[in-house]
């Protein structure tokens, strides 16, 4: 997609779409340079539609050759604020992706543009890319329809620098919806492995370990998860280094179950369904890591990935198993479905080891996650309120939702073993807060968060401008976190 801006609103311009954002407040106040007859046709059309302006609300139709397009969309613009322009961009692009449109002019009203309007910019950049996206490579050729190949901004005042700044984001966020959305006989612990070692540059070292490898290292919870699979579990360690003075060492770390089955504590059908989905974590730490050549932060970033498949095969480990994670904790199984914890808790020790300052761990983690919160919220935890309010701040800025849910020492009780030193699984109560104090076990010096992104990384249906399936959640909002330091 190639993005254009523009400083004068002109309806002349051979397009598909012309899409004009207006605001909430003046529904009606559309571009002054649009044609007055055209201008007081669509006034009635949206009094008639009894259109409000709310942001992503949107009014299509065909202009009849009044406009040279094929279709124009009136699409409500919100308050002006970066969300509501996001939504209001999300939805026009995604109505053009549907429509098979190649190229959009994208007005936006007198009363909306502000003056330094850099934040509106990226935020309506980032929108575009994430209504617009698609994934249909598995579609018949007669029945995939096209991407965007340009947009024309007009009405905003931001630079060619805010859209660049913005498409990394995107660009990021793009890679870690593929990676969900991909099929598991697609993306396995090795070929996640090899997509990660794509990513070597002069700044980012990547090293991967095999199974026999993390065996030898004492990544009891990456073998044991992996064991029951045909397809042998991957350690992944890249790293990347700032050109100039570092600003701090920080670690990612990704849940990479490729598929969880369950194991031998397997899930029903239905809830096994869209399982490809629980890499979604490592999809977070690929998405990011991949993005920092462009955006260059002054920060060393090492993302740590255990990918394994959650498999039943003869091998598979079993309930009652003890097994020793990399910080030499014993861990009974008590359910072979918990096995998020286990493949997280050797790659907490391993960032714990590389001296990192600050670590953040994402994964689809729980279903308790999905039932407290739904899918517009991934759950984070830490019990250091700076490290919080932080997040939650770039969160809001990013619109993507965030919750901090508590991390309460005293259920920690609930995880005691008795042949072990730690069980695997907490009870059906406070499910999400006792998988994170689980994994708070295995965190030793760094000041430490988790996401639980289980509701977030993989829609069930259209959600907002987003489609059914991989949405990239937390990388935009994880990017400028990285990028504030
Ligand atoms: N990958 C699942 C969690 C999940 C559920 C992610 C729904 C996305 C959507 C995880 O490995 C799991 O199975 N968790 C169990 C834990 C339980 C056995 C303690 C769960 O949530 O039921
Ligand atoms: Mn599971
Ligand atoms: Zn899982």
């Amino acid at each position: 997609m190639k993005i254009k801006l523009s400083a004068e609103s002109s309806f002349s311009a051979q397009t598909d779409v012309i899409a004009i954002v207006v605001a909430q407040k003046s529904a009606k106040s559309l571009p002054a340079t649009l044609d007055e007859t055209v201008s007081q046709a669509l006034t009635t059309v949206l009094k008639d539609e009894k259109f409000d302006g709310k942001a992503g609300k949107m009014v299509p139709f065909r202009p009849l050759g009044m406009l040279p397009s094929k279709w124009c969309l009136v699409v409500g613009g919100g308050d002006g604020s970066p969300g509501a322009l996001r939504r209001a961009a999300g939805e026009a692009a995604y109505f053009a992706r549907k429509n098979g449109s190649k190229k959009m002019s994208l007005v936006f009203s007198d009363k909306l543009g502000s003056k330094n309007s850099s934040e509106q910019t990226r935020a309506v950049t980032e929108g575009l890319y994430e209504g617009n996206y698609q994934f249909d490579k598995y579609k018949p050729e007669a029945k995939r329809k096209a991407a965007l190949s340009q947009v024309t901004i007009s009405g905003l005042s931001g630079t060619p620098k805010d859209v660049k700044r913005a498409e990394s984001y995107a660009s990021g966020q793009i890679v870690s919806r593929d990676l969900v959305n991909e099929p598991a006989e697609a993306i396995y612990p090795e070929s996640l492995a090899e997509i990660c070692e794509a990513l070597r540059s002069d700044q980012m070292k990547v090293e991967i370990w095999d199974e026999n490898k993390c065996r030898e290292e004492g990544m009891g919870g990456i073998t044991g998860v992996g064991q029951g699979s045909t397809r042998p579990p991957r350690f992944i360690h890249m790293s990347w280094t700032p050109k100039g003075e570092s600003n701090g060492h920080i670690g990612l770390v990704g849940k990479g179950v490729t598929f969880d089955a369950g194991g031998l504590s397997l899930k029903p059908s239905g809830g096994m369904q869209t399982m490809r989905c629980d890499m979604g974590g490592s999809a977070v730490v690929v998405g990011i890591m991949s993005a920092l050549d462009k955006l260059q932060p002054n920060v060393k970033v090492e993302g740590l990935i255990g990918a394994a498949e959650n498999m039943l095969g003869g091998y598979a480990y079993k309930l009652g198993d003890v097994l020793k994670m990399r910080n030499g904790k014993t861990v009974e199984i008590h359910n072979t479905d918990a096995e998020g914890r286990l493949v997280l808790a050797d790659c907490l020790s391993y960032a714990s080891e590389l001296g990192v300052d600050e670590c953040v761990d994402f994964a689809t983690l729980t279903g308790a996650a999905v039932v407290a919160l739904g899918e517009r919220y991934t759950a984070l935890f830490t019990d250091n309120n700076r490290f919080a309010d932080g997040f939650l701040k770039h969160a809001s800025a990013a619109g993507e939702g965030l919750w901090r849910l508590p991390l309460e020492a005293k259920y920690k009780e609930k995880l005691k073993a008795e042949w072990g030193e730690l069980k695997n699984v907490g009870g059906r109560e406070a499910g999400s807060i006792t998988a994170a104090l689980f994994l708070s076990e295995f965190v030793d010096g760094p000041t430490w968060a988790h996401f639980d992104i289980a509701g977030p990384t993989f829609v069930s249906g259209k959600t907002d401008h987003f489609r059914k399936g991989g949405t990239g959640a937390m990388v935009r909002t994880v990017l400028s976190w990285i990028e504030s330091k």
